[in-house]
């Protein structure tokens, strides 16, 4: 990749130099459409994704701020609400489009939060929200901002949330408790209808987080085998969905729905006194992207629910012969009984972080994972047909690793002791050495990163692997420039 130009060009490039660089700058980025990469895109075909950008092309000025300029917008933003309310049996469709999961779950927090202050005058910085600890990190990001305390419980030996401990850590300053359908790591259901009883019990509001199940799981061949996890479960509050996760919409694209108006009510915000006129927004942004909402609602026209349960199904298939290519290797176990195209591996048998690189070298990028150590793998569309094709080179990655030539077992060994030594060094050698495992991790072509996962899991602290994260944030965004402007 070339180096970051730092300044506007005083002469505006032609279009098609524009077109020509960034098709250069692409070159660089992971070739999604192989299906060698599990996670980050959902893609339904390239028919789904010319509808997408049509209407994304049709939208692209316009302003979601504004609905009363821009009224078919906001009917799309409507239209997205309902159709997602009704798949999850809303008994009304009361909801708000928001940038993506994260969002959603904070503004379910928000609304936790203001409802608590309002109905028992919670004093700030009080309120506690009881989570099972497979809960997506959008719930730590959003108990940080909103000053809530985040408590997670572990959960039961199937790997689901346990409602008996999370009901033990209900307190009189605890205002919410959450779970997932399903969690990411490892794709389980929640128990949703114990928890729900727990939350009428304590009168506490009760978040399911769907961000990724909520667009697949009513589609699915064997959803009426599925224990019950949306608004037909009493003292679910709200659910969030991501239409940008396998409801196949452009990114930036989530709902969050609400059992009823009132709940919503606390995460709208308003003011009255700004010279600026008087301002109203339903969610967090201020300005929102038109398009976005019109890619989803084109999309989800174009698709309809045969097109969603067709696609589905095909998923379904292809994770079902991954399962079985997973176990038939003998040397990896699964992580629960998953619940949809999320499956999960353990092993005592390998180092899982050195199988990710073997695979890595063949050309796929899985999950790595931690507490247990796991491989993650998430399917859509494209995993379909190569399928197979994966369960050749894990086989033939799993006899390599099992099988080593004389030269790489000794660096897996030495990979190893080193990582326990790295353990022991004074922080700031520890600082300086995963500077460089980085630099070496970005330098092999496959991405060999066994040996920065072996430091990182080296280290004792949680506090001081965040401390490396940050340094890692920090070193990914300085910005090494070219000489003036250059493309
Ligand atoms: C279960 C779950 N919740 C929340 C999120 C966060 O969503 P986003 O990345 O859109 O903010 C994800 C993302 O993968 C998820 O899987």
């Amino acid at each position: 990749m070339d180096r970051p130009a730092c300044r506007l060009p005083d002469e505006g490039c032609p279009t098609e130099k524009v077109r020509q660089v960034l098709r250069r700058r692409k070159e660089s980025d992971f070739p999604w459409e192989s299906g060698r990469l599990f996670g980050y895109v959902y893609h339904a075909g390239d028919t789904v994704r010319q509808v997408a950008l049509e209407a994304m092309r049709h939208y692209l000025s316009e302003n979601a701020l504004n609905p009363a300029a821009f009224p078919s917008v906001l009917q799309m933003e409507q239209e997205l609400i309902a159709m997602t309310a009704h798949l999850l049996h809303a008994p009304e469709p009361v909801g708000v489009c928001t940038s993506g999961g994260t969002e959603s779950i904070l503004l379910a927090m928000l609304s936790a939060r203001e409802k608590a202050r309002t109905e028992r005058a919670l004093p700030n910085g009080s309120g506690r929200v009881i989570v099972p600890h497979t809960v997506h990190p959008a719930f730590d990001k959003a108990a940080h901002v909103l000053d809530l305390e985040l408590v997670k419980v572990p959960t039961a030996a199937d790997g689901r949330a346990c409602p008996e401990r999370m009901a033990e850590a209900v307190d009189e300053h605890t205002i919410m408790v959450a779970a997932s359908a399903p969690c990411w790591p490892w794709g389980l259901i929640d128990p949703i209808e114990a928890i729900g009883r727990l939350a009428r019990q304590h009168d506490l509001y009760f978040h399911v987080d769907a961000c990724v199940g909520g667009m697949f799981l009513p589609f699915a061949p064997h959803r009426d085998q599925l224990p019950a996890w949306d608004f037909r479960v009493e003292g679910v509050s709200s659910i969030s969905v991501d239409l940008h996760k396998y409801g196949y919409a452009p990114k930036g694209l989530s709902v969050l729905l609400y059992r009823e108006r009132a709940l919503r009510r606390h995460q709208y915000f308003t003011t009255a006194d700004w010279p600026g006129g008087l301002f109203a927004t339903p969610a967090l942004a201020g300005t929102r992207s038109a398009a976005i909402i019109a890619g989803g609602w084109a999309v989800m026209q174009h698709l309809g629910r045969q097109g969603y349960e067709r696609l589905t199904a095909s998923v379904m298939a292809a994770t079902d012969r991954l399962r079985r290519a997973l176990e038939r290797t003998g040397k990896l176990q699964v992580i629960g009984e998953p619940d949809m195209s999320i499956v999960a591996v353990t092993s005592d048998a390998v180092d899982l972080f050195e199988l990710a690189d073997e695979l890595a070298l063949r050309g796929w990028v899985v999950g790595r994972q931690q507490h247990p150590a796991s491989l993650h793998f998430i399917l859509n569309p494209l995993h379909v047909p190569v399928i197979n094709h994966f369960a050749e080179d894990l086989e033939a990655a799993l006899r390599r690793l099992l099988h080593p030539p004389a030269g790489k077992k000794m660096r897996h060994m030495a990979t190893r002791l080193s990582a326990r030594l790295f353990g022991k060094l004074p922080a700031p050698v520890q600082d300086r050495l995963f500077h460089w495992a980085q630099r070496y991790v970005k330098a092999t072509p496959g991405g060999r990163q066994a040996p920065m996962y072996g430091m990182m899991g080296a280290l004792k602290a949680n506090k001081q692997v965040e401390k490396v994260l940050s340094d890692y944030l920090d070193r990914m965004f300085a910005i090494d420039c070219a000489p003036c402007g250059k493309m």
